[in-house]
Parts: structure tokens; sequence; C-alpha cells
């Protein structure tokens, strides 16, 4: 089988930066045809060149890294230092990247890639707010109606991280998630509730700890670094490991559980805003327009993530 064209739109953040060396190391099953970047957890400037450097890491400079927006649609950004440090990968020690970004936006590389390829071809995986997605859809929804599918970190079912009722990627840009849940394309949403359940323990950061590769090592880094905060917040054994759980599950569809539902955002409620309001029991009269992830096999996960790190 030919493998599956994605574009990955990400704010790297540690957890995007394992998402994106999970899809660099499986080219036969990921052609990753472009990373595009967006403000989130930091800024976009480190956001951007934290990108870059991954795709070096990785040995793979031909994959094209595009800037995309620097704030949200309406909002003010709010990044995320507290969680992975004042540049975003704090723990990767990398190099300074040397490759530059490719010429063109974000929103114009994605509607380039979706106007090009055969209409159904390609996947959206967006793992930060997700404005660069939305501004797509609002300058050229019948190209965006081309891609197979969106592939998204964002939400819960359940409680906020960054308020009592919403996710950061969510709450970031609550605007724009609302334009892409409208949209209209197949969405597979992967919020806290099952993220949570994919948690980097002091056993899987050893295990990690043990592969020898450049990407290995970063890895080990990035994670021990990112998990302070959240065994801090959560009390929990280790930190979430959001992001590459979409990239996990295009590999391993088996891993995750989930269940069709209607998702709504809600941007009005001074309390509530960004909250993705999931009728998990089919409360209302809305079709579903998401597949809501709630269920993970987590060694599953972690058995998948080493593999791909031994091969970088
Ligand atoms: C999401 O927010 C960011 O901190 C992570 O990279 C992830 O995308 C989790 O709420
Ligand atoms: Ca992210």
């Amino acid at each position: 089988m030919a493998a599956r064209k994605i574009v990955i739109d990400c704010d790297p953040g540690q957890d995007d930066a394992i998402a994106i060396l999970m899809a660099l190391a499986s080219p036969d099953r990921l052609e990753v045809a472009a990373i595009t970047t967006v403000a989130g957890n930091v800024p976009l400037a480190l956001t951007e060149k934290n990108a870059r450097a991954l795709v070096e890491l990785a040995g793979r400079d031909d994959v094209p890294v595009h800037i995309g927006c620097s704030r949200p649609m309406l909002r003010p950004l709010e990044t995320a230092e507290y969680v992975h440090g004042e540049t975003g990968l704090n723990g990767a020690n990398l190099a300074e990247p040397r490759i530059a970004p490719a010429p063109g936006h974000a929103v114009d590389a994605i509607l380039g890639i979706l106007a090009r390829e055969p209409e159904g071809s390609v996947t959206l995986v967006p793992t930060g707010p997700l404005t660069n997605v939305a501004l797509a859809m609002v300058k050229a929804p019948e190209v965006m109606a081309r891609a197979a599918q969106i592939v998204l970190m964002g939400g819960a079912v359940d409680l906020g991280n960054v308020t009592p009722a919403a996710e950061f990627n969510i709450y970031v840009d609550p605007h724009a998630a609302h334009v892409v849940f409208g949209f209209g394309l197949p969405i597979t949403m992967f919020g806290l509730d099952v993220t949570h359940k994919v948690t980097v323990t002091d056993a899987r950061l050893e295990a990690i700890r043990a592969i020898d590769t450049p990407a290995g090592r970063a890895a080990y880094g990035m994670l021990e670094f990112y998990n302070r905060y959240d065994r801090q917040r959560y009390d929990t054994e280790g930190g979430p490991l959001h992001d590459p759980c979409t990239i996990a599950w295009l590999l391993e569809p088996a891993l995750f559980e989930g269940r069709d539902c209607f998702v709504e955002i809600d941007t009005t409620s001074p309390t509530c805003i960004g909250r993705t309001v999931v009728d998990w029991w089919r409360r209302s009269d809305h079709p579903p327009n998401a597949t809501v992830m709630r269920e993970a096999d987590a060694d599953g996960f972690f058995r998948l993530l080493n593999d791909c790190l031994k091969r970088l």
C-alpha cells in the first residue's frame, strides 16, 4: 500500500516534536508532504524554528517547513512556556537549524498541496491551535474540501487543562476551531480524555533513554523536561503525550477507541470559551461531525514510539 500523504500543522512543543519524529520515521506508511507552523505553545518565530530543527534531527531536510499564522483569529495569543520551557523544546538540545523555511505562507502551502494532489488523498494533522487550517477553509473552501480527513489533537469530553472547561489548542483559537468543526470534513479528535491515558511513566522514560540514536537522545531530553509540569499539576505518573496520538492512530488505528459525536465549540461564554461540548450520549439532533477518541492502549503506543525512535 502506498504511503498516506499528510500535512502536520503544529506548534512544537515537545509533544508535537514526538509526533513529527514518529511520522518522519515511518516513510513507508506516512509521506509528510509539509510541516506547517502556527503560534501556540510558544510564539511563531520559535515554533517554525523548532520544526526546522526537528526535520534536520530526523535527517529529513527534504520536508518543507512553512511559516503560518502568528496569532489567533480574534483573541490575543496565549502561550504555554510554563509547560514547554521558553524555547518550546527545552530538553532537546538541538542545533540551530541550517535549512531555511520553505517559501510561501502555511495557509497557501496547505491549499497548494490539496490542489495538486488527487482529491481525498491528503490527511491534515493539526496538533496546535487551528488558525492556519481555519484560514485555509475561509480562503478556499472548495480546495480544502479535497482533503481526506482531519486528525487533530484538541479539546476534551471531560475537563480542560487551561481553564476548568477548555483544552489549550482549542482555547487559544476557539473561533478557528468553530470554523474547522463546522466545515464538514471528517474529523478524528484526540482530546485530553484519551491523551491523559498515554503517560510517560518512569519505566517508559527509561526505555526511551536506552535508545541510542540522535532522535532517541533528543526524545529522552525533551520528555524528561516535559514530564515535570504535568506530574506536578495532575499528580500523575508522567506527562500525557497528547499530539503523538494522532500519528500513532494513523499508523495503528487499533490502539484507540472512540465514538462518532457532534462537537460544538463554545466561543462566547466568559467561563467556558474554548470548550468542546461533546454530545457523547447523543442528546441533540445534530448529526455527528467528529469521531471522538477516549480509550488508548498505552503500552502499545509506547512500543510503536520506541520502534519509530530506533529507526531515526
Ligand atoms: C496541547 O497543548 C499543547 O501544550 C500541546 O502541544 C498539545 O498540542 C495539549 O493541550
Ligand atoms: Ca501542540
